[in-house]
């Protein structure tokens, strides 16, 4: 039977491929429109995520939710956001290379059975492990990059725009209007929607 991903979200559920499956309260699996054209990939979860068992629900994903409204028109529901681990690392702290070794199978079937023509990495964990590359989020954003089929935009981390600055707004902002022209030069009907000014 082919692999779904409902199949894969179960599996996911049950999963103690890492030490994180001690500490967390839920598999945050991913959310969103499984066929959509747009993927956004972030780091892991935090405390209100392992909570609520959904990707980018605190602070982090209220400022993800108005930048992709204000900058491409769309709504989460029209999208699908994951992160690189599932599982929460304790205190918020980095997760480790054998997390990320653990919880890459997950990520890499999500990408091929969404299949989305657009993906946006969010921070550095999620840029470096999708490029394969040792650079720092700020030498790696500001351009995109071919992905398989798809193109790659890799973008800050909101938690690093909600720092402050007028800097990381702008970059993110920026990143987002790069998704949006790529997904209007893959003729994506995403790229209709009518940004929320
Ligand atoms: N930060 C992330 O990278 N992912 C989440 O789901 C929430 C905050």
């Amino acid at each position: 039977m082919p692999l779904t991903l409902a199949a894969l979200a179960d599996d996911a559920a049950g999963c103690t491929r890492c030490p994180l499956a001690e500490t967390r309260t839920n598999v945050v699996f991913g959310t969103g429109d499984p066929v959509t054209d747009l993927m956004f990939i972030g780091e892991g979860p935090g405390a209100q995520e392992d909570e609520q068992g959904l990707p980018f629900v605190g602070r982090s994903g209220q400022l993800l939710d108005r930048l992709v409204l204000e900058e491409l028109g769309l709504t989460r529901d029209r999208v699908y956001i994951a992160n690189v681990v599932k599982c929460r690392p304790p205190n918020n702290r980095d997760p480790v290379p054998d997390e990320i070794a653990a919880c890459r199978p997950y990520l890499e079937s999500q990408l091929e059975l969404i299949a989305p023509k657009v993906v946006v990495t969010l921070g550095k964990f999620a840029g470096q492990l999708l490029l394969a590359s040792k650079e720092g989020i700020t030498r790696l954003r500001g351009r995109s990059y071919p992905y398989g089929g798809a193109v790659l935009v890799p973008t800050v981390h909101p938690a690093y725009v909600l720092r402050g600055g007028a800097e990381p707004m702008a970059q993110m902002r920026a990143d987002l209007v790069r998704a949006r022209l790529a997904l209007r030069d893959a003729g994506s009907p995403l790229a209709e929607a009518v940004p929320a000014s």
